[in-house]
């Protein structure tokens, strides 16, 4: 919820004030008292005879107000406001003893459709960076000591209130995937996790989990055999927005890796850094967060969500090396490691995706390969797909809203790597090499109809300990801005 006012709070500890990239902005409801435009001015002067680059700058009104100057380029990309929105919420909380903050919204020289939707994008970019998970902090002051709270002032309320509306959903949805990714394994198991998406029913999402018992029967043994090793049930479970209705549009679908917890199975992982393992279900959880801002910004489209839940423990029934099992489309899989589970967990989640719904793409999502963290870092998650025009758009969409991707090739050599002598494929590549490439070659083999897909491999991407300019260390969201806005420019 925003939080207006009109005029500047008395007891506020800081104002804000936009300014061009000349320093100039204009105020015609003198909303600034004399003394306080003067001051101003004054620094505005000094700012730009020391022809200041840093494009927010602060000085103190008196002792117990500060005014914080945001410079606007005239000339800039597409998600601008958003990382201005987030870079000024980092200046304001090195100053520790802000709280209450008044934000002048109508500063800049701009037509008034202009102004509301920059200014709630800068929000939104606000919002992002100020995202907390504080939930298991039992002491109040971490609790609530450090929010700052911005009140906006502006004659522009109803629109910027309409504007804010689409970014508030996207929001929502970035904060439920953020949340989910947060969670600790022994709080998020698959059983839970269904609990908390089938909340989302209230939104008009069509929510079905399958349990154990129906996914034997329908025969998900790629999924199922990940499971074996531990006591949480496995599920699979499907998301429907029927955005579109009446009509015999093929939806669009989105598939997740969730494995609450990847020990690695049998082949299990080193100790250091095993924790870290607890995101291993963040691309399901992009899922979760995207049709959920879906449903909330009412898209008109249909679209569909399907996510593996399923731990991967080394318990006394867990699936060994070795093991062969058919995947629920028919071809058989050699397990040669255990730990390449998220392969297994997609395998059956795209045929079974594929032939429920016809869909008019495939995209997935998963933390699938160490891989692709040596070859793109942090910086970018890599995209792989048989169809150039759904990459090209991924690609385009990336570019508007800043969540990087880069794609990397497939090629039947590659593929080739992935034949096994005694089933029809096995599940990692024994020459070495190009793991993440070969991981998304295994997937495109459950692929059965020419289906347009694309994966997104976000091992990189979905987590990270440092801080970044719209998020504040841990949990992204990475992924649900991007498919959202793919969504929006090219599909609704
Ligand atoms: N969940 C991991 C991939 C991963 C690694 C995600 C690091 C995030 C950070 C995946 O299940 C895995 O273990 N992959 C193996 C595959 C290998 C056994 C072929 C890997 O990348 O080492
Ligand atoms: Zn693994
Ligand atoms: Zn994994």
């Amino acid at each position: 919820m925003l939080s207006f006012n009109t005029s500047l709070s008395p007891n506020s500890n800081a104002f804000a004030l936009f300014v061009s990239e000349k320093y100039e902005y204009k105020d015609p409801r003198s909303i600034l008292s004399k003394d306080t435009s003067k001051k101003v001015n004054l620094f505005l002067r000094s700012l730009k005879e020391k022809s200041q680059k840093d494009e927010i700058s602060s000085f103190d009104i008196s002792d117990k107000k500060k005014c914080f100057i945001i410079k606007i380029k005239a000339k800039h990309e597409k998600s601008y406001f958003e990382e201005v929105g987030g870079s000024f919420y980092t200046y304001v909380k090195s100053y520790k003893t802000i709280n209450l903050i008044d934000i002048y919204a109508d500063s800049l020289n701009d037509d008034k459709e202009k102004l509301c939707k920059n200014f709630s994008e800068f929000i939104f970019g606000v919002n992002l960076k100020s995202y907390t998970f504080n939930k298991y902090k039992t002491s109040k002051k971490e609790k609530i000591g450090s929010n700052v709270e911005c009140k906006i002032v502006t004659i522009n309320k109803k629109s910027i209130e309409n504007n804010y509306k689409y970014y508030s959903s996207i929001k929502e949805g970035i904060f439920l995937t953020r949340d989910l990714v947060s969670e600790p394994p022994n709080i998020l198991n698959p059983k839970t996790y269904v609990q908390e998406i089938k909340k989302l029913s209230k939104l008009g999402l069509k929510i079905k989990a399958y349990n154990e018992k129906e996914l034997k029967k329908l025969g998900l043994n790629a999924l199922l055999g990940v499971g074996l090793g531990s006591d949480n049930e496995t599920y699979l479970v499907t998301i429907e927005w029927n955005g579109k209705k009446g009509s015999k549009e093929k939806p669009l679908a989105f598939v997740g890796k969730g494995v609450c917890f990847d020990t690695g199975g049998i082949s299990l992982k080193p100790p250091r850094f095993m924790e870290e393992m607890k995101y291993d279900m963040a691309g399901s959880a992009v899922v979760v967060g995207l049709l959920k801002s879906l449903a909330l910004r009412k898209a008109k489209i249909n679209a569909v969500g399907v996510v593996g839940l399923v731990e991967n423990m080394p318990g006394g029934k867990a699936q060994r090396p070795g093991d062969i099992v058919k995947s629920y489309s028919g071809k058989t899989i050699e397990i040669l490691n255990t730990d390449a589970e998220g392969r297994l967990v997609l395998a059956d989640a795209l045929s079974f995706t594929e032939k429920k719904y016809k869909p008019k793409f495939i995209i997935d999502l998963a933390t699938l390969t160490g891989a692709i963290i040596m070859s793109l870092g942090e910086e970018y998650a890599g995209l792989f797909s048989n169809d150039d025009e759904l990459s090209e758009n991924i690609f385009q969409s990336s570019k508007n809203v800043n969540e990087k991707v880069w794609r990397l090739p497939l090629h039947k050599n590659y593929d080739k790597l992935m034949n096994s002598t005694i089933a029809d494929v096995q599940n990692i590549n024994y020459v070495g090499g190009a793991g993440a490439i070969t991981a998304a070659q295994f997937l495109q083999r459950f692929i059965l109809n020419k289906t347009p897909w694309a994966h997104l491999d976000i091992a990189g991407m979905a987590f990270s300990k440092k801080a970044a300019n719209l998020n504040p260390g841990g949990a992204t969201g990475f992924g649900v801005r991007l498919l959202n806005n793919l969504v929006k420019e090219y599909y609704e």
